[in-house]
């Protein structure tokens, strides 16, 4: 059986798991992949911290760059972290020929084509599996799976932390603030919770997700992103009563070529965006839970498919490092060391589509005095930027009192939703900003 050295960086949650996952089940790797992984060392920030896993001392060093250097290890997993040195830690690495697995979303999502053309120049791979939704292989089914496919839709539910508080607040009737502060209690939330509840940590993943699946870098600064908290239990509530669920949602949409002679043959641009939505009860993500995460996939040829499972902690992320680990130790094996790129920059003439011409349905709740010709107002907003009502709930209250107006809109472009919103903010029967949702309905 032939055998190859792994050099890790990084003990905590992520390192321990797949120390762990590798004592447990690296012999039936093994036997699967016809290559052993063997541990060689592993760099930690120092020897003395407590760690959930117990690692032998003997594996262990502070010197990182030993670790990338030593001629023993021949796969480095960078399991550090952060925006900073990992950086570094895994140029080092490519740049020494050696395959490098990674589950750094941040950083791929703000280094990625960087990385990526470092590890093509060095005649070597570059591994992320488990940098997006954790478990879920859900890289490995865009790059092999689904590798004869236009990929026309990507819909992810991609971060545990904001489902969590999303699906609470639906099933108890409680307020973002009050979930989020007793899930900090829990540790279901990081504090600070704003890479989560901000929707950074979905824009990494989505972008990663988009670049992949569509052949040309999409920065961060390309995509819209908001995140969950905005969402109060009121609108979860008329949501349900509407017959949807709210969800913090991932959206990489291809657009058809426009009819413009400059079209490009391929189709049109790349809306990718990160916004909370309403989603039909009937479709499959509206009942994706608790800490789940899914990713729903549309290919022009196998039609559409989701892949459900942990997106986070310790033994899914082992899970996704470990198959990343086995196609680098079967590469090594059978010397085609970049049998299939990390990344493929082929799509030339790709761009990401400006959030203000994207075109979706909306929810839209507003506060306001119930009196006379209120409602009249708010359609004229609506129809002087050519946006159509699809259907209105107003509770019944007290003439002259606030009620709230929850209004759902047919599809228009989000520029024009922006600017029937500034009018109607600026209408004095309106008593606060108004809430507006888009609403997907996956078609
Ligand atoms: N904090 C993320 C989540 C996991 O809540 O899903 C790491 O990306």
């Amino acid at each position: 059986m032939q055998q190859v050295n792994l050099g890790m960086i990084g003990g905590g949650t992520v390192g321990g798991g797949v120390f762990q996952a590798l004592q447990r089940n690296g012999d039936l790797l093994a036997a699967r992949a016809g290559v052993g992984v063997r541990l060689q060392r592993i760099a930690v920030k120092a020897l003395d911290e407590p760690r959930k896993v117990e690692i032998p001392p003997a594996l262990l060093t502070t010197d990182w760059r030993s670790v990338v250097a030593d001629p023993q290890v021949h796969i480095v997993a960078e399991l550090a972290g952060g925006t900073g040195i990992a950086r570094e830690m895994i140029l080092t690495a490519l740049k020494l020929g050696k395959p490098v697995v990674t589950a750094n979303k941040a950083l791929l999502s703000a280094c990625g084509e960087e990385l990526f053309a470092a590890a093509r120049e060095h005649g070597t791979n570059l591994y992320y599996e488990a940098s997006v939704a954790g478990g879920i292989p859900i890289i490995k089914s865009l790059r092999e799976g689904f590798i004869g496919n236009r990929i026309l839709r990507i819909y992810g539910i991609v971060n545990g932390t904001c489902n969590y508080i999303l699906t609470r607040m639906q099933l108890e009737g409680a307020e973002f603030a009050d979930v989020l502060a007793d899930a900090q209690r829990q540790g279901y939330a990081e504090t600070p919770p704003d890479l989560d509840i901000d929707g950074h940590d979905s824009l990494h993943k989505i972008g990663i997700l988009a670049s992949l699946a569509h052949g040309f870098w999409v920065k961060p600064g390309q995509i819209h992103v908001e995140g969950i908290r905005n969402i109060s239990k009121m609108d979860i509530q008329f949501a349900g009563r509407l017959g949807y669920a709210i969800k913090l949602l991932g959206v990489v949409k291809k657009m058809p070529a426009g009819t413009r002679r400059t079209a490009p043959a391929n189709g049109g641009p790349v809306q990718v965006a990160v916004h909370p939505a309403l989603i039909p009860h009937t479709h499959v993500l509206a009942s994706v839970n608790d800490t789940f995460n899914a990713v729903f996939v549309r290919g022009d040829v196998v039609g559409d498919t989701v892949f459900y499972g942990r997106g986070a902690g310790q033994d899914p992320t082992a899970s996704a490092v470990l198959s990343d680990l086995a196609d680098a130790a079967l590469d090594l094996k059978l010397g085609t060391r970049n049998r299939l790129p990390p990344f493929v920059p082929h799509e030339r003439n790709g761009r990401v589509l400006p959030m203000a011409d994207a075109v979706s349905r909306f929810y839209l709740r507003l506060s306001v005095a119930d009196r006379p010709g209120v409602l009249a107002k708010v359609a004229a907003a609506l129809a002087r930027n050519k946006i159509g009502i699809s259907s209105v709930i107003q509770p019944e209250g007290h003439e002259g009192a606030s009620v709230p107006l929850i209004l759902m809109i047919h599809d228009a472009p989000n520029r024009a939703m922006s600017r029937a919103l500034a009018h109607i903010g600026r209408l004095p029967a309106v008593k606060a900003p108004p809430v507006m949702i888009r609403v997907e309905n996956f078609e």
